[in-house]
């Protein structure tokens, strides 16, 4: 059984509006699998259903973590139970700084992995870490300091992301549209942060609209998103014939038109 399973899983909006319209996907841990597609296919609303996000309501269909059943769990339980999503757009939470932001997530798993018994991390051991980690993803020591995201760069608050993860070393990270507002510096020092989590102990799941993140992180797998649904999945060669030709031929309208 794969970590992450979904099967037939479909989202909704508040209002009722469908989105996603019934995907199955598995992804385990030491796999990395791209979910590629055009702007408002669906992606974020499919990475927020698969995180819990309460304004994204799973109408039909279940997510399995490790076999076990999330899909009425809330984002909480979920992450602590190892899954963890980098936003597109990560909010900003004023008068909490990063690190006291970091350590608070890192207790809250260590206080659900101890039967609910507070657990919390040494303040040495935490600061150590936290200073390998800044220094590894080049995130600048001053931003530990500040209101999480608050008055961050795009990239900054990438890389504050990955950082988190970094911290946090969930099982299964999905990653949606990661790359968006890097330079070509930043996505390097990013991917690579990503890719070196990627192994026994974690899967991945990019979510992304360029390929140009899968030039860093090499996807096993990858899946075309259009409309709501996987319409194609390949190896990473997928990725690169989605780059020259664009989503336009797996857009039905369109390769009508086309044909
Ligand atoms: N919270 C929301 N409120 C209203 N509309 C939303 C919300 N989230 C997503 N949508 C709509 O759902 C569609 C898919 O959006 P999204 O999942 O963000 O696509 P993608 O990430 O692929 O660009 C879009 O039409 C978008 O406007
Ligand atoms: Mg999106």
């Amino acid at each position: 059984m794969a970590l992450l399973k979904l099967e037939n899983v479909h989202v909704s909006l508040e209002d009722g509006t469908e989105i996603v319209k019934g995907v199955d996907l598995e992804v385990d841990t030491n796999e990395v699998h791209a979910i590629m597609g055009p702007n408002g296919s669906g992606k974020s609303t499919l990475s927020n259903a698969i995180m819990g996000h309460p304004a994204y309501v799973i109408t039909e269909g279940k997510i399995l973590l490790d076999g076990d059943d999330v899909t009425e769990m809330g984002a909480d339980e979920r992450a602590q139970r190892g899954l963890f999503l980098a936003f597109q757009y990560p909010h900003a939470i004023p008068g909490v700084t990063v690190t006291s932001f970091l350590r608070a997530a890192i207790n809250a798993v260590r206080k659900a992995r101890n039967g609910g018994v507070e657990n919390p991390i040494a303040i040495p051991e935490f600061r150590k870490e936290l200073l390998a980690q800044m220094d590894r993803l080049k995130v600048s020591r001053e931003l530990a300091s500040r209101y999480l995201n608050d008055g961050f760069s795009g990239g900054e608050k990438k890389r504050v992301e990955i950082l988190q993860m970094a911290m946090l070393k969930p099982r299964m990270a999905v990653l949606d549209e990661t790359d968006s507002g890097l330079d070509i510096d930043a996505l390097r020092v990013v991917a690579g942060g990503v890719k070196e989590l990627i192994g026994p102990e974690m899967g991945a799941l990019v979510i992304t609209h360029y390929q140009r993140i899968l030039d860093y992180i090499t996807p096993d797998h990858v899946h075309v998103f259009v409309d709501g649904r996987i319409v194609k999945s390949g190896g990473a060669d997928l990725a690169k014939e989605l780059e020259a030709d664009g989503y336009d031929p797996f857009i039905p309208a369109t390769a009508g038109a086309e044909a």
